[in-house]
């Protein structure tokens, strides 16, 4: 069974989400159903060495099948690639190409690929078309809705990027069959953030639906996808370039994540591990701070534990977590912000005093039994 979701954006195009089994194979014909890309000829396939053996012939096929002239260019597989020195070699691929404006690239890949092939469609002549084939089902149920473009600095990640939204999105969900279990609980560790921001509907369902998901069960997938980007594409229509307050609610669990992340050593835990213990602490602080039940914290740790996101058993000096979330671009006046759930459906955004959040993370070592 198919799935489209259509994001509607105010100031963009609209485009769809087809979310289906093998929607690979419908690649080329359904961009030639969108309007913007009717009448392209060249496609540059961006994907990695870890996807295009798997999946980049398939794409190509679609594509040649709808008379696109495809080439394809294969970055290193990870974090690394997303560089300006990578994103330069994707510029002088395109112009040695001879691609025009009426080119379009093709992510084909997780959210590395898509945040770097995004960035370059978004900066070669001054913006090309793009279209996204997320093939985790992180990148499924994030990157790839939204527009988020970027590459790393040394001074940290993101640091560059644009906002450039996709002409249409391809997610094939046969492609999640070779995903390692690691990667798969990072998208469960989203599904779950959006469900917990979102509503008791979702929430709910979730919770119903938890065992079919971790056991990877195709509806339920689909289902779970298709309502994580409902409710992204509803975040990012209402803030689109992060500027109202709105569409940082989608940062929920990442402010202690990312400190687990980059403490513990870039690759120590998944991003989705490191989420979902961000989002336990985070709804511990709320509690606290904004009134959040015990029942609450408590229905949140069990679809955690459902989805097979374990509390972690790894915990640092709360001086240092905290000096680095005091490094993060999305502090203000010198407090850290964090999105604090009130409830299921319901959140606010906090500027946190130091001696507040130190107090919760020497609670939050001490449970780990430091
Ligand atoms: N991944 C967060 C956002 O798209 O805003």
């Amino acid at each position: 069974m198919a799935t489209k979701v259509i994001v509607n954006i105010p100031g963009e195009e609209a485009y769809d989400v087809r979310i289906a089994a093998n929607a690979l194979e419908g690649l080329g014909a359904r961009m030639r159903s969108v309007e913007t890309l009717s009448q392209g000829e060249g496609v540059l396939i961006v994907t990695d060495s870890n996807v295009a053996p798997l999946y980049r012939d398939q794409a190509k096929a679609s594509l040649a099948a709808s008379g696109f002239r495809v080439r394809d260019i294969v970055v290193p597989a990870g974090e690394e690639a997303k560089s300006l020195a990578v994103a330069g070699e994707l510029w002088e691929a395109m112009a040695q190409l001879s691609l025009g404006r009426d080119c379009v690239v093709v992510a084909l890949g997780g959210g590395v690929v898509g945040d770097l092939a995004g960035f370059a469609a978004s900066t070669y002549l001054r913006g090309v078309s793009l279209v996204q084939v997320p093939t985790t089902l992180l990148s499924m149920v994030d990157s790839s809705v939204g527009g988020k473009t970027g590459v790393n600095l040394a001074a940290g990640k993101n640091l560059v990027g644009t906002f450039k939204q996709p002409s249409f999105v391809c997610a094939d969900t046969t492609t999640l069959a070779t995903l390692s279990e690691r990667e798969w609980v990072c998208g469960c560790a989203e599904i779950a953030k959006s469900a917990v921001i979102d509503s008791d509907e979702f929430f709910f369902w979730l919770i119903e639906a938890a065992a079919a998901l971790a056991s990877r069960d195709e509806e339920t997938v689909a289902e779970a996808v298709a309502r994580s980007v409902v409710f992204k594409a509803d975040v990012v229509a209402q803030d689109k370039t992060e500027s109202r307050g709105v569409r940082e609610c989608l940062n929920y669990g990442h402010t202690l994540g990312h400190a687990i992340e980059a403490l513990a050593g870039y690759g120590m835990f998944s991003h989705g591990a490191a989420v979902a213990e961000g989002m336990r602490f985070a709804a511990r602080l709320s509690a606290q701070l904004t009134g959040a039940s015990a029942d609450f914290v408590a229905a949140q740790d069990d679809l955690l534990d459902a989805l097979g996101l374990r509390s972690l058993d790894w915990s640092a000096a709360p001086e240092d977590m905290l000096a680095f979330m005091k490094r993060d671009k999305k502090v203000r006046q010198g407090k850290v912000r964090f999105v604090l759930p009130r409830d299921v459906g319901s959140w606010e955004l906090a500027d946190v005093d130091d001696a507040v959040i130190l107090e919760h993370l020497e609670a939050w070592q001490r449970s780990k039994g430091a």
